[in-house]
């Protein structure tokens, strides 16, 4: 069976061929960031404009490279995302799904990021405790099975990877600035200053970003006042990286310790953090993994095999899911299950 699976949530445009016994026979990737780069921010209109030129020159691409001229089914990403975004990806999948008389099967977008990693040759089984962190999310989920997922622990402000772009904001670094900032931590001190790692004396698994944020924004402030922002730059994205790669790992430890967990995935852009990667290698004692660097941003591959995975659940083109808000516990496991 072949998924197509396209990803319009946010400010990548993704296109994939899954083939269910050989592999991904194709991918496109088309990304906004310059686009909305200027603004300092996603901008939703700008957003869906841009899927709406690229998303069929996309699938026309990936059609072609597989040698296909159609697909058996169409995975598209349903939600959390933009609705005028999605519903681009939506409409398309449903137009498509009547024209080539095949199901379609919308997909979650985290389910999508936590299931990126079974796209690698040594895929995780279930059970396994998943750290997702991207722009929009933070949470540790226990995934007990294909759809049975319980959220042990989300963020109660900023999510991990927009404080790396805030901060990577006020360094003067552009927009979204975590990958840059990550680079320039490379060569900071990341002990130079004492950034809080504020949930870390509480109980619980929650996460919150907001304190060590403003932390980071009085110090720039004050490197910039002295004249000496150059000189203190990489010293304190390496300090804010620290801290909050510190309380990602401690927290994200903590669970798999209350769950007993074996097996961690790491998914989410904030996952191609080499950092977050390489101390949860050496403090945790089971296996992480984590989906190739490719994977680890939005990209149309994981939607294509949530929805492989999910073949089951396919329904026949009729209505457009396009939901802002999608809570991940409401998903169930595969009909076929
Ligand atoms: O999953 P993703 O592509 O989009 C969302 O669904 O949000 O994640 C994008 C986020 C951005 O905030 C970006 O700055 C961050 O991932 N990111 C990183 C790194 N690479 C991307 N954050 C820290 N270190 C990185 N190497
Ligand atoms: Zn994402």
């Amino acid at each position: 069976m072949q998924v197509l699976g396209l990803e319009t949530s946010c400010d990548e445009t993704g296109v994939a061929l899954f083939d269910t016994r050989r592999g991904l026979l194709a991918q496109a990737l088309h990304s906004q960031v310059r686009l909305h780069a200027a603004y300092g921010g996603v901008v939703p209109e700008i957003a869906s404009r841009d899927h709406v030129r690229c998303l069929l020159p996309l699938v026309r691409k990936v059609l072609e490279e597989a040698d296909v001229r159609r697909a058996d089914a169409i995975a598209y990403t349903a939600g959390p995302g933009l609705v005028g975004a999605l519903m681009v990806a939506g409409g398309l999948a449903n137009g498509l799904g009547l024209a080539w008389a095949c199901p379609v099967i919308p997909v979650h977008h985290m389910e999508g990021h936590l299931l990126a990693p079974m796209l690698e040759h040594d895929p995780p089984d279930f059970p396994f405790l998943a750290l997702l962190v991207s722009g929009g999310h933070t949470m540790l989920v226990l995934c007990k099975a294909l759809g049975d997922y319980q959220v042990l622990g989300t963020t109660q402000d900023d999510a991990v990877g927009e404080a790396f772009d805030k901060c990577a904001k006020l360094l003067g670094l552009g927009y979204p600035g975590g990958a840059v900032l990550a680079e320039l931590a490379e060569t900071g001190n990341p002990s130079a200053y004492a950034f809080p790692r504020p949930m870390l004396s509480r109980p619980g698994l929650d996460f919150s970003f907001s304190g060590l944020k403003t932390a980071v924004m009085l110090q720039v402030r004050q490197a910039g006042d002295a004249g000496l922002l150059d000189l203190a730059a990489a010293d304190i994205a390496a300090s804010f990286q620290s801290a909050a790669v510190d309380t990602l790992v401690a927290r994200t430890l903590k669970a798999a310790a209350q769950v007993d967990a074996k097996r961690i995935v790491v998914a989410g852009g904030v996952g191609a953090n080499l950092l977050l990667r390489k101390q949860l290698a050496a403090r945790f004692d089971g296996r992480v993994f984590y989906p190739r660097l490719e994977y680890c941003t939005d990209n149309g591959a994981m939607i294509a095999i949530a929805g492989a995975l999910r073949a089951s659940d396919a329904v026949e083109a009729s209505e457009i899911r396009a939901l802002a808000r999608w809570s991940i516990e409401s998903l169930r496991p595969p009909l076929a299950a």
